[in-house]
């Protein structure tokens, strides 16, 4: 049985599949509330005989997709234009900045969602925050070589910094860099901060979605969801 917070990601997600129409080209997000818009979205073009063609924002979501029958871009990755993307996100603010990168996607979904005519964002209502930062650390892409450099320039701005480990090894995203999981709570501009950030050469992208997002579905622990348009 799906939780309170799977019936809301699922009710968000159905409220994004609103949004989508057949012919369009569009960017799928990754996560566990992306995953279940590209169950819904596989299974619409199933039944309604559409034809989508599709960009993934990382290798498990191409595995996934590909493996539900939707059509990946042929020229993937050098995908060109997008209509439409439908992402998760980790925080969204109330001016619709969102942090990203908790799977470890950012560069890739940025590159998709700056890619798209319009992206909207999928959320369950605790992703809801006053400011960024306030209860996620703000993934920040960095290259490996001379990462230590890297970080200690990280430090300087952020309370905290922590490189991130999985099953006791660093972590290494779809394009064979790091994550640095950076503690900034409550950030005042997020669209100063990333651009600070992005100043330091080591840093490839950051979590800080500034002015990206166009539409926030939030799914509700009833079933049912809200959009809001920035
Ligand atoms: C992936 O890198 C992230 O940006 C996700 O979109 C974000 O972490 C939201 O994931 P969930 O839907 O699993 O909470």
């Amino acid at each position: 049985m799906d939780s309170k917070k799977d019936t809301a990601k699922w009710a968000a997600s159905r409220g994004a599949l609103e949004f989508v129409k057949d012919g369009m080209r569009l960017g799928l997000g990754t996560g566990s509330t992306a995953e279940k818009f590209v169950i819904l979205l596989a299974q619409k073009c199933k039944e309604e005989n559409w034809h989508l063609i599709c960009v993934p924002t990382s290798e498990r979501t191409a595995k996934q997709a590909e493996e539900l029958g939707l059509i990946l871009d042929k020229d993937y990755p050098d995908f060109g234009h997008l209509d439409l993307t439908v992402d998760g996100a980790d925080e969204v603010d109330p001016q619709g900045n969102l942090t990203k990168g908790g799977g470890g996607a950012l560069l890739r979904e940025k590159f998709v969602a700056m890619a798209s005519d319009k992206m909207i964002v999928i959320v369950d209502e605790a992703k809801h925050v006053h400011r960024l930062g306030e209860t996620f650390k703000i993934p920040i892409e960095i290259v490996a070589f001379a990462w230590t450099n890297t970080l200690k320039k990280l430090s300087q701005l952020a309370q905290e910094v922590h490189l991130r480990q999985r099953d006791g090894k660093t972590f290494v995203t779809d394009q064979g860099n790091y994550i640095a999981d950076c503690v900034f709570p409550g950030i005042e501009d997020p669209q100063k901060l990333h651009a600070l950030l992005k100043s330091i050469s080591g840093v490839v992208e950051t979590g800080i979605f500034a002015n990206i997002a166009k539409v926030c579905v939030t799914g509700k622990e009833d079933g049912t969801w809200e959009c809001v348009e920035f």
